[in-house]
């Protein structure tokens, strides 16, 4: 059976850089709070209307394409993971497909919001695995900030999240001893309504939305309680942590870095804490681009093997948490 490698990263975020202190212009927040409750410094917000999910998605794939030193036209499927997608349908991985200039190549759309980037990469390690396909892009870009309720009243959501995309070349490996060693995945849909955007939705139609109290609604706005969401996300981090390291015969002092999915600081310092892990082995940007939700794994990924801080060889562990509730790893022999 092939391994799968990821042979070229990328990203992109847009220029509009967001403050803390821009923040509390415009709703009843500050810095301390901000900082203290989340760690984030600051996050991207678009304010052009040229911007959009798919076309963030588009130079994060661009860069990753040519990190991979591949053709464009080698690419032979796409992958693309959002929670914030152009239209309700079609899903941007067919726009992605066009603006890329690609032939008649497929293009699937993953709904797992924060573990998307995970999830989609371990369907691309399938098809690696079984030969279907060779190079595959795998995508994660979300445009929160334009369906944020950026009122006192939505300050709990909406100072945490930002816009962004980061993209992977999904490769067979030339190697045995290099790859995607083994990916896992969870769910709990119990607890779908703890964090959700109900409206609109077929549950929620736009037109019961607008006949109603109209932009009042509070349906039309992302819903997060936090403290439960925070709770289980500190549990299920490290458990699923562990079960890549467990399966592939690893102890956390083997990982030479750990990126989480960049939720909140105090979580990823408290996953950091539970594994026992040093400061260099975790990597963290929330503090300047906020939560990306699916876009924020392969923003960091990009990061940090632009820093040098991901080598050939290297251990790296992926793991995430978020609404569903899903949370997933995935431990990479780089
Ligand atoms: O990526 C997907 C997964 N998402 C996450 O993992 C997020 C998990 N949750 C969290 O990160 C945290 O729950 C938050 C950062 C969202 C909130 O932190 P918290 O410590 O749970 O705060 P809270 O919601 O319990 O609110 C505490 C207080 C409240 O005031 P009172 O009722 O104590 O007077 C809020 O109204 O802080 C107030 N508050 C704010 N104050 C200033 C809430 N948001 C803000 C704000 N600025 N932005």
């Amino acid at each position: 059976m092939n391994s799968a490698i990821i042979k070229g990263m990328g990203y992109y975020v847009p220029s509009n850089v967001v403050t803390n202190d821009d923040l509390s212009k415009i709703m009843d927040t500050n810095d301390e709070w901000i900082t203290e409750r989340t760690g984030i410094k600051e996050r991207r917000w678009i304010n052009s209307k040229e911007e959009s999910t798919s076309s963030m998605a588009l130079e994060a794939s661009k860069n990753a394409i040519a990190d991979a030193k591949i053709d464009k036209a080698a690419i032979d499927f796409i992958i693309f993971a959002t929670l914030s997608p152009d239209y309700y349908f079609p899903g941007p991985g067919v726009t992605l497909q066009k603006e890329l200039g690609l032939d008649t190549i497929g293009a699937l759309d993953v709904r797992n919001q924060c573990s998307g980037f995970v999830y989609a990469l371990s369907i691309a390690d399938q098809y690696i695995k079984t030969g279907m396909y060779e190079n595959i892009l795998v995508v994660g870009s979300e445009y929160h900030s334009g369906g944020l309720d950026k009122t006192t009243r939505g300050r709990g959501v909406s100072v945490i999240f930002g816009d962004g995309a980061g993209a992977a070349i999904v490769s067979k490996s030339p190697s045995a001893d290099r790859g995607i060693l083994s990916t896992h995945l969870h769910a709990q849909g119990e607890y779908a309504e703890e964090l959700a955007l109900i409206g609109p939705s077929t549950k929620r139609w736009v037109p019961e939305i607008f006949n109603g109290k109209g932009l009042e609604d509070e349906a039309i706005y992302p819903y997060m309680n936090g403290t439960f969401v925070f709770k289980h996300a500190v549990t299920r981090f490290p458990q699923v942590i562990g079960e890549a390291l467990e399966k592939n015969g690893h102890q956390s002092t083997d990982i030479d870095l750990l990126i989480p999915h960049q939720a909140n600081l105090r979580i990823s310092q408290f996953v950091q804490k539970k594994m026992q892990l040093r400061d260099d082995q975790v990597f963290n940007n929330i503090q300047k681009y906020g939560n990306t939700t699916a876009a924020s794994i392969p923003i960091a990924l990009a990061e940090a093997k632009q820093a040098g801080k991901v080598k050939e060889g290297d251990l790296i562990c992926l793991a995430a948490f978020g609404s569903g509730f899903t949370w997933a790893s995935a431990l990479i022999r780089w």
